[in-house]
Formats: structure tokens, C-alpha cells, sequence
């Protein structure tokens, strides 16, 4: 973020609009009725718990687990100039990241809540796995910065793409080519390197018209996403709920850091402020359908901590594996830019010739740091840089 509010404020100086400027103050102020409409800002932080890891955690964030698919550097997998060269690693990704294999988290539920209470004035997320809209987050309410997998095109003549076309591609680790010119075909995700969807430019003012600002669960280290906080008002209360400290909040004299798991956090928000049953509600309109409705045989449930523990298990064992990978997705690399140095006129690439996927591999996927259990149910209970353009 542009941190040019980057020390804490004084504890001495008094919260100008909050009683307190804790939890408890914000759900006071929000039972007030003084707030009439929250904006809420999110990154992959809100998902973690869906089992969908976040980017940047250091050992159980995606880029840090990336360096399995030795890429130049972790961001490359969404970099325009790297995908126009190696689609493969984003393909590899997107096998596991496409939408309908998670279900929402109590967060995102708790999204929905606020919006069905007519308090939601709009979420901004950069989530690109679409939970917020599962979660019953209505489409106009919600500004996908970063795009979504929700339409895919081609990346040279912009020809749009079928969705059940995109979907067997993905399924069958193959790369999709368009119908009219032959390019790549990629989901309307923003890559750095592209510009952020038009939606984000004429609604980034909008928390400026907000009584509340909540950000849930990111970073905020790419931009112009985490300037968007500082587009509130002055006196304009501003909650952070999230692992760590980001971005400037906790700057302003209304600022309430609250430093932890988002699930918790917004739970004891909704306790505070006296929705915590209707907030189960909405969350248990999310739960996936029971193994013995799906025909299949009901698994053990896991507490949170449980699959943590596991998944640290796995990641411990694929470390070798992992050094086998290296060496296998190398020789694959290393053998694409001979192909690349000797390519003939009228050869094909590796890719347009049918490139296999590190999946392929029964070591070479990314389901070690994926909660997900393929099988059925999901498992909930999840500097600065410049993106785009
Ligand atoms: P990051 O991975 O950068 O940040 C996630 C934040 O959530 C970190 O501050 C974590 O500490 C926090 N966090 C993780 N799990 C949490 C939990 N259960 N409860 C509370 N906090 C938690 O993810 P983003 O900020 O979303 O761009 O990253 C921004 C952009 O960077 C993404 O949109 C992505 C990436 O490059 C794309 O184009 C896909």
C-alpha cells in the first residue's frame, strides 16, 4: 500500500467516532444504527480456512510452495509476459483453484449477512475463487479487483471462450487455444502486467460514502487494491480483522485492529453484536450435501487444527518428492527452450502440441497444499507490489 499513514496512532488520542475503539466499540457503533452502509475489503486470508492456501504466508502460502514448479520467481504463474511464454504452471494452478471444490467460509457467510441486513454497500475482494458469490453475496454487491474465473477469453484477439470448453480443458490439463486466431486462452483473471477491470476504477471511491470499513484477511501489498482503505473518511471507523498488522490500519483514531483468524473474528463481531445464530444460519446454507445423500461413505469430521496438522505432514513428506519434481520439471523446461532455441517454421511448440502437466506426474500436483478432499466435502471449519499495468 501506499503507507503514508504508517505510524500507530497515539493510544492516548481518543477514537473520534467509536465509544471504544475495540470490538465491542465497533459492534456498539453498528448497533447504534448509525451504520448504514459497510464496505468490506478481502484477500485470500478469508479462504485459508475453506482450505484454499493464501499467497503469501510463509510457509503455507502459495508462493512459497510454488518454487516446487521452479518458476523464475513465485509471482511468474500470474504474470502476463511469463504466461504468454509457460502457461503450463498457471494451468497446474487452476486445476485447483477453479471454483466448486471449496465451500465458503463463516466469513464469507458473514459477508452475505451484512448484505441481507441491508448494511453491505460493497465488497471489493481479490479473490478470484468466487466464494463470496457462493456464499449468497449478490453479483452487483461485490467488485472483483482481480477478476474472476467467472468468463475466459483469448489473451490476442479477446475472443471470448465457451465455459464448458475452458472446464474439460482444465479437467484434462490441457491447454486451451482459441477457436478464431489460435492464442491462448485464459480466465478474466488480472495478471500482473494487465489492467484492473473497469468496475474497480468507477467504484473505488465508493468507501468514501461508507459509515464502516472492514478488511478481512489480506495482505494488502498490491496495488491499487490496498489504497483502497485509505479512501474512507477521517473519523470513519475501520476494523481489520487479520493474522497480522497491514497497510497503515491502525493509523487513525478509529482504527480497531483485530489480530487472529478471521472465522473467529467475525464471529465474535457477529456474538458482540447479537447475530451470532443468524450467522450459523446463513453459514449452514453453504454446507455441502451430506456423503450419504451423494451415495458415498461418510468421512470422519476433522477439526481445523487436525487438517492443519495433517497438511504440515504431507508438506513434510513432499519435500523429497518435491526435490524429484524439480529435477523432472526442469529437464521438462530446460527441454521446452531447446525446442524453443531450434524451433523451425511451421514446427509446433510443446504446448500447442499437447504440453502434459506436472499432474500428470503422480508427484508432480499441488494437492499437498490443498485442503480440499477431492472425494466430496470441502473442509472448512484459510513488499508492496505494484499488479497490474
Ligand atoms: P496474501 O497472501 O498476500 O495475504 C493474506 C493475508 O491474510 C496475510 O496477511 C495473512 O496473514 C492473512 N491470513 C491468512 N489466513 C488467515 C486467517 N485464517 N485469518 C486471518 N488472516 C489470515 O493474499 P492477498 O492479500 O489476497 O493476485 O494477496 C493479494 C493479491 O496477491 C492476490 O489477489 C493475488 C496475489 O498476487 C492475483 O492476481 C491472483
Amino acid at each position: 500500500m501506499g503507507n503514508e499513514e504508517s505510524s500507530p496512532v497515539d493510544e492516548s488520542v481518543p477514537p473520534q467516532t467509536l465509544e471504544y475503539r475495540t470490538l465491542d466499540g465497533v459492534a456498539r457503533y453498528i448497533k447504534s444504527g448509525k451504520v448504514r452502509s459497510i464496505v468490506v475489503m478481502t484477500g485470500a486470508g478469508i479462504s485459508t480456512s475453506a482450505g484454499i492456501p493464501d499467497f503469501r504466508s510463509p510457509d503455507t502460502g502459495l508462493y512459497a510452495n510454488l518454487a516446487r514448479l521452479n518458476l523464475p520467481y513465485a509471482e511468474a504463474v500470474f504474470d502476463i509476459g511469463y504466461f504468454k511464454e509457460n502457461p503450463e504452471p498457471f494451468y497446474t494452478l487452476a486445476q485447483e483453484l477453479y471454483p466448486g471444490n471449496y465451500r465458503p467460509t463463516i466469513t464469507h457467510s458473514f459477508i452475505t449477512l451484512l448484505h441481507k441486513k441491508g448494511l453491505l454497500l460493497k465488497l471489493f475482494t481479490q479473490n478470484i475463487d468466487c466464494l463470496e458469490r457462493e456464499a449468497g453475496v449478490p453479483d452487483d454487491k461485490i467488485v472483483e479487483a482481480h477478476g474472476s474465473f467467472a468468463r475466459q477469453s483469448c489473451i490476442e484477439c479477446k475472443a471470448p471462450y465457451p465455459d464448458n470448453e475452458i472446464k474439460e480443458h482444465i479437467a484434462a490439463k490441457t491447454i486451451p487455444r482459441c477457436h478464431a486466431c489460435q492464442g491462448l486462452v485464459k480466465p478474466e483473471i488480472v495478471f500482473f502486467g494487465e489492467a484492473l477491470p473497469s468496475s474497480f476504477f468507477e467504484n473505488r471511491m465508493l468507501p468514501g460514502e461508507a459509515d464502516l470499513c472492514i478488511v478481512l484477511g489480506t495482505s494488502l501489498s498490491v496495488q491499487p487494491f490496498a489504497s483502497l482503505p485509505q479512501a474512507t473518511r477521517q473519523g470513519t471507523p475501520r476494523i481489520l480483522i487479520n493474522q497480522e498488522k497491514v497497510g497503515g490500519l491502525g493509523s487513525r483514531a478509529d482504527d480497531v485492529l483485530i489480530l487472529g483468524d478471521c472465522d473467529d473474528g467475525v464471529q465474535d463481531l457477529a456474538e458482540a453484536c447479537g447475530w451470532l445464530e443468524e450467522l450459523e444460519a446463513v453459514w449452514a446454507t453453504t454446507a455441502p450435501k451430506a456423503a450419504s445423500e451423494l451415495g458415498k461413505a461418510e468421512q470422519p469430521k476433522r477439526t481445523k487444527d487436525e487438517k492443519l496438522e495433517d497438511e504440515i505432514d504431507k508438506l513434510t513428506k513432499e519435500v523429497d518428492e518435491s526435490l524429484n519434481l524439480s529435477k523432472w520439471h526442469e529437464e521438462r523446461v530446460h527441454g521446452w527452450q531447446l525446442g524453443q532455441a531450434k524451433k523451425q517454421p511451421g514446427g509446433a511448440s510443446p504446448v500447442a502440441s499437447g504440453w502434459k502437466f506436472p499432474h500428470e506426474d503422480p508427484q508432480g500436483d499441488l494437492s499437498h497444499i490443498f485442503f480440499f478432499d477431492k472425494a466430496g466435502s470441502s473442509s472448512n471449519s484459510p513488499k508492496e507490489t505494484d499488479k497490474k499495468g
